[in-house]
């Protein structure tokens, strides 16, 4: 695992076609928590050699700040997935964090990823464990193994939900991967959020959810995303700069909610270190341990937000 970006907060995570130049240059200036490069999916399978040499340029050229860098690679039953490895994790150098591992099906894939990487960082004069690995469950069978999957690896920083596949991989009779589904009597996904966030929590990791494809409909987006949201994931995929400002403010808290989870953290540390006490009264609530891991989880989001405390 990337020690750096393990526990980063990743509200908003920006795809990014690897084939295209001007996508590639325009990305830094989006203020995404994390940013993938992609050479999956939206990459032509013609145009998949030449993009690695691309995105490579991308990492090492352009100014990425702090946030979360990323490639996803090509999936284990392509022709590509050794090759996008060698080639991108040998020379894009120390500030590619991790790669994202698509349709992964079973723990073994997690597992020849993780051996692959430790050869090639080794070669590379990189720290072993230096990049980590992102996790995408989007069929299936993956949706199966999911447990395995998510222990497979200390590399492994997230797990990640893929609508539009995971759509295809179910045969469901729908043409648009990721939205609303009228016709369907509450959450079509319910189960495979909630199971997904289960798995990825046991094993600490962050749990993502995928794209929504209507990149016009920002009020659909806002409303869809509350549902991973409420459930407790950690953000969203997006695939247009205007779905990472709607994900930077959902997934963020309100300044009032930050400012309670520090008034929180203050009074449990009271409450322990000075007092000896596990739980006391906070307002007209009860608090202990529970409250304290809550409230972390604000602020870490909040900070990133660029939150500050308020003064009384
Ligand atoms: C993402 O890769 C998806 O298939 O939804
Ligand atoms: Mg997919």
């Amino acid at each position: 695992m990337s020690a750096r970006t393990r526990t980063m907060p990743r509200r908003s995570c920006l795809s990014v076609p690897g084939s295209s130049e001007r996508f590639l240059e325009k990305a830094p200036s989006v203020p995404a928590d994390m940013t993938f490069l992609d050479l999956e999916d939206s990459v032509a399978p013609l145009e998949k050699v030449e993009a690695r040499t691309k995105v490579v340029r991308a990492i090492r050229d352009l100014d990425w700040d702090d946030r979360v860098l990323c490639v996803r690679i090509n999936a284990w039953d392509t022709k590509w997935t050794y090759g996008d490895v060698i080639e991108v994790v040998s020379n894009a150098g120390e500030r590619l964090d991790e790669v994202m591992l698509p349709k992964v099906q079973t723990a073994a894939e997690v597992v020849a990823a993780d051996l692959l990487l430790s050869q090639v960082e080794q070669n590379a004069g990189l720290p072993h464990g230096h990049v980590g690995i992102e996790a995408q469950i989007e069929t299936t069978r993956g949706l199966i193994n999911v447990e395995e999957i998510c222990a497979a690896s200390p590399r492994l920083e997230t797990v990640i939900f893929g609508p539009a596949d995971f759509a295809a991989s179910m045969e469901m009779p729908v043409l648009t991967g990721g939205v609303q589904i009228p016709e369907y009597p509450g959450d079509h996904f319910h189960y495979v959020f909630s199971k997904i966030l289960m798995a990825g929590r046991a094993n600490g990791l962050q749990v993502i959810d995928g794209p929504f494809l209507k990149i016009r409909e920002l009020d659909a987006f806002r409303d869809f995303c509350q549902r991973t949201r409420v459930l407790g994931y950690d953000g969203k995929w997006a695939l247009h700069p205007d779905q990472v400002t709607v994900l930077n403010e959902l997934f963020s808290p309100t300044q009032e909610q930050f400012d309670r989870a520090l008034a929180i953290l203050d009074a449990y540390k009271e409450a322990t270190e000075s007092e000896r006490k596990g739980a006391v009264m906070f307002g007209d609530e009860m608090i202990d341990e529970a409250s304290r891991k809550m409230a972390l989880k604000f602020v870490s989001r909040g900070e990133r937000a660029g939150l500050t405390r308020s003064t009384a």
